[in-house]
């Protein structure tokens, strides 16, 4: 599909004007910019937004328990915009059982394309200039990719099933027939009823308290694109902690929670003073149970996340961080499509680690480069012995290919240390500025890599050849690989780590060494340094000494296993089932399983478990682990 929407740089300064008296230093000269096109092209989508766009969408749903299906009605604002004959929608594994436009049967030809195995089908429904409106009743199927239902026994509480949705990248069509490209944004209301007794909430307006009829409303009235739609139903309760935040969880995970993320008011609070406004009203979060295939997942308004950040110690919420910086760097300013996922990955990131800096200081936030560091290095040491260094430049081609495989660490830690090296080479204080200004300028809008690399030459590098020289942009976002001149941070928190380590690797005991006070990066790297090769004993030692195989810290338990499955340390295999069975993130489950093939026990013992653990992970997890493993159901 092809769409070009006119920015105008020009319009942008006059924006920006008017939005704050801060940002004067940079404000653009109309007449020497050149007016720039953003292409809206998605090769994951049917739609055709140049001919005809759902502007609103008004979803009347059922949920479904009994048969784990969702029972809707969508009706779509549509704009003809180009004396259009129809309007395509993005469909995958829905029933269609009518359609209406202007509130009548549509009788014209509607057609269902052949569907596609990672794009579904496309929905061509016949409009002309006098439709305003069109209605779909429709069913989602059972085993809908974006749908996970839950029986009673996956949930903390034990005692009501619960429901969640994941639509990014392309799964809202699973879920709601729509044009599902990221560069289409429309507003929503919705009435969605489901079981007496549970809780309903959207990446919307959302209640606190549950109805006494089931029944919920909702109303989005800012654009978002179709990603971002969201639902989740369960036994819920709300729990404020600010004027703009609060916390979504099962009763028996609520206290937990609020304790956990006790900092939230204060990072919305830092990264509104970082890159202004924070434009969404509310700043929610919800826990979801242990089956959420993602750390988190940022709908508007409500920040979906996994269980496995409540360590009790508030050490994981960089996570939150993350999420919350998505309210500017995706969900404000949009990519165009998967390929330029780094404009939304890897700007949050940059963002998530600013804000850890504000809060936690500088030493924490360094470490925590360090570790993305080491991912990346993992990441393009892995992408290129397996025949994909394509995928390690910042903008991919995943024309024909499912979107998921572009979400590697590359465009998160790659497009960081980027933004990170624009940084140094400006200086924070320009850098910030021209931050705060693309955010403002782009809100509500798509950005493509051309666009912003041309943007950010003309706004900020071109004011200096020496910075464009240091940077070399064009390497950093088309070439594969890492450029060497990223640049990675030193900590001495890491140093002291580093240092007891060279102590164990000369003997010293496990318990003979210090580590009072460290941190779970800390500890972290410590774990990730130990050699590819331990002994039994040394492993059992490090265990007695530090517990890693029962650590409550979900992080520092899977990078232990990942150390000592390997190694056939026979002690961790209870915890490590258990961990795999009760855990559906994807980001924890592809390192161990990978631990457990590298064992001597290896496939046959990964797929015993496996077999066991199938029923409770999402399609997002199984769609990825079924490759791994072999699995042919
Ligand atoms: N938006 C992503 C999750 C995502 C990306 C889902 C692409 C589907 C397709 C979310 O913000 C994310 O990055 N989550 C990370 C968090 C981490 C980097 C702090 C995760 O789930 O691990
Ligand atoms: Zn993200």
């Amino acid at each position: 599909m092809k769409f070009y929407r006119t920015l105008s740089l020009a319009s942008i300064a006059l924006l920006f004007a008017c939005s704050s008296n801060e940002q004067k230093e940079t404000s653009i000269n109309k007449e020497e910019k050149e007016e720039m096109k953003i292409e809206l092209q998605d090769p994951h989508s049917y739609s055709k937004p140049n001919d005809a766009a759902v502007t609103h969408l008004s979803w009347d749903a059922e949920v479904d328990f009994e048969n784990k299906i969702i029972k809707a009605t969508a009706t779509y604002t549509v704009e003809n915009k180009n004396n259009a004959k129809e309007i395509i929608l993005d469909t995958k594994n829905l029933n269609i059982l009518a359609i209406m436009t202007n509130e009548s049967e549509a009788e014209e030809k509607i057609s269902l394309d052949k569907a596609d195995p990672i794009l579904g089908s496309a929905l061509h429904i016949p409009i002309n200039e006098n439709t305003k409106t069109v209605s779909i009743k429709y069913e989602t199927s059972e085993g809908a990719a974006a749908l996970q239902f839950l029986d009673p026994a996956q949930t903390a509480g034990k005692k009501h099933p619960f429901l969640f949705t994941q639509s990014q990248a392309i799964l809202a069509r699973t879920w709601i027939p729509i044009q599902d490209s990221p560069g289409i944004r429309f507003t929503y209301d919705a009435t969605v009823k489901v079981p007496k007794g549970m809780l309903a909430l959207m990446s919307a307006e959302n209640p606190t308290e549950m109805s006494e009829d089931g029944v919920y409303t909702f109303k989005m009235d800012q654009a978002v694109p179709s990603y971002l739609m969201a639902l989740s139903v369960g036994n819920i309760e709300y729990r404020s902690l600010g004027p703009e935040t609060g916390v979504y969880a099962e009763p028996e995970l609520i206290e937990a929670a609020a304790y956990e993320f006790a900092d939230m008011q204060n990072m919305v609070d830092t990264a509104e003073a970082l890159y202004g406004p924070y434009r969404w009203g509310i700043y929610d979060v919800i826990v979801l149970p242990p089956s959420f295939p993602f750390g988190g997942m940022e709908n508007p308004r409500l920040t979906f996340a996994t269980p496995t950040i409540i360590a009790g110690d508030r050490s994981l919420t960089a996570l939150i961080a993350h999420e919350l910086a998505h309210s500017w760097s995706g969900n404000l300013v949009t990519n165009v499509n998967w390929e330029d996922i780094w404009l939304n990955e890897g700007f949050t990131v940059y963002f998530e680690n600013r804000i850890m800096e504000e809060i936690f200081g500088a030493d924490f936030a360094n470490m925590l480069a360090i570790l993305s560091y080491q991912d990346l290095q993992d990441e393009v040491k892995d992408l290129t012995e397996n025949g994909r260094a394509a995928d390690t430049r910042l903008k991919v081609d995943l024309e024909g290919r499912d979107p998921d495989e572009g979400l590697t660490a590359v465009p998160y830690d790659k497009g960081f240390y980027l933004l990170k090296l624009i940084e140094q080479t400006v200086g924070r204080e320009s850098w910030d500025a021209f931050l705060k200004n693309y955010f403002n300028t782009y809100a509500f809008q798509v950005m493509n890599t051309d666009y912003f690399v041309n943007y950010l030459n003309t706004e900020l590098l071109d004011q200096n050849p020496e910075w464009k020289a240091a940077i070399r942009l064009e390497e950093w976002v088309h070439q594969e690989g890492i450029p060497d001149n990223i640049p990675v941070p030193t900590s001495t928190k890491f140093e002291e780590v580093d240092t007891q380590l060279g102590n164990w690797k000369e003997g010293t005991a496990s318990s003979e060494l210090n580590t009072e006070g460290w941190s779970t990066p800390q500890w972290l790297y410590f774990i990730r340094s130990f050699p590819d090769e331990l002994s039994q004993e040394q492993m059992s030692s490090l265990d007695e000494t530090f517990g890693f195989t029962t650590s409550g810290n979900r992080e520092i338990q899977s990078a232990w296993f990942e150390k000592v499955l390997p190694n056939n340390y026979a002690k961790a295999d209870a915890q490590a089932e258990t961990f795999l069975t009760v855990v559906g993130r994807r980001k924890f489950l592809v390192p161990i399983y990978k631990a457990i093939l590298a064992s001597d026990a290896g496939k046959e013992r990964a797929m015993e478990i496996y077999k066991k653990a199938r029923p409770n992970y999402h399609s997002v997890s199984t769609g990825t682990l079924d490759n791994l493993l072999g699995y042919e159901g």
